[in-house]
């Protein structure tokens, strides 16, 4: 049953009056992540108690109640009903992350570009994530045959959880994280493949992105956020980037998905040659 059938089904008297309830909700580990219209606390309580009913793997419902914001983009959510504690491991694809979702993003909109990432990835390549959070990208780069990753985190909180991660899925040292900013940390000339998930001005990371690749050359997945007009424009700006440091690139770029009204989340392929 879909989740708002099912909450009109459990709170016949709330989805009779004005009250906008939710259609969807995003399950990280035991926790259910909710957005709401409403701030009434007895709404809130009541739509909590009801989900924990929805789906046997929760334990904790959480709303949000502001917008993901910072560097290390911590988003803003309020746990409304259940267990409160909310660390915890979301298993996804075979792979496991552990993490706190009221701390730290793990974005529902990126689930289809994750899985990319081990269709992608093949068997022997060496992977830089610079922007790793909790090991998105890098742990399912890591999962295929014989790669080795690199994962690159600033936040000390987020790194821990990384740390972790590589642990719980017996990585061992197929995975070696590195705390600290890319700009300074990232290794030079040994990718294959550099990920970029970050979505802030990244194109000013690619300078960094072009050291880590091999002198051969690979492919850089950078993420970038704005209005669809600025397609080629962002385009040339990287080709140019590419130049500047002796790199010819061919690009190709995939909405991901809409980031904000007018203002969408895509990823550009570029494929680095000398
Ligand atoms: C929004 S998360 C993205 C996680 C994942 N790559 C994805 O796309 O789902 C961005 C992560 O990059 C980290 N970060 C931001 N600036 C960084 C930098 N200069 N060097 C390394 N990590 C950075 C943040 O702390 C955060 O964990």
């Amino acid at each position: 049953m879909k989740y708002r059938e099912y909450l009109v089904q459990t709170l016949p008297d709330l989805a009779k009056t004005s009250v906008d309830l939710p259609s969807s909700l995003h399950i990280v580990g035991h926790v259910a992540l909710v957005n709401m219209r409403t701030e009434d606390p007895q709404i809130l309580a009541s739509v909590g108690q009801a989900t924990l009913g929805f789906d046997k793997r929760i334990k904790s419902v959480a709303v949000r109640i502001g917008p993901t914001s910072g560097v290390d983009r911590k988003p803003s959510f309020r746990l409304v009903a259940g267990d409160p504690r909310t660390e915890t491991i979301h298993v996804e694809d075979g792979v496991k992350f552990k993490l706190d979702p009221l701390e730290i993003t793990f974005s529902r909109g990126n689930r289809r570009e994750r899985h990319l990432v081990g269709r992608q990835v093949k068997p022997g390549e060496v992977v830089v994530d610079m922007f790793s959070c909790v090991g998105q990208f890098a742990f399912h780069a890591a999962s295929v045959e014989d790669v080795q990753v690199v994962a690159i985190e600033v936040s000390q909180r987020t790194y821990d959880y990384l740390v972790e991660g590589i642990t719980l899925n017996g990585f061992g040292d197929r995975v070696k994280p590195i705390l600290g900013d890319c700009r300074t940390k990232h290794p030079d000339g040994i990718a294959d493949r550099v990920y970029m998930g970050f979505l802030h001005e990244t194109n000013r990371y690619l300078p960094h992105a072009l050291e880590s690749l091999k002198q051969a050359g690979g492919v850089i997945h950078m993420h970038m956020t704005h209005p669809e007009r600025e397609v080629e424009t962002v385009s040339k700006g990287i080709q140019a980037i590419c130049l500047e440091h002796g790199r010819s690139s061919s690009i190709s770029s995939r909405r991901i998905k809409w980031y904000s009204p007018g203002i969408m989340h895509r990823v550009y392929e570029i494929m680095v040659s000398t």
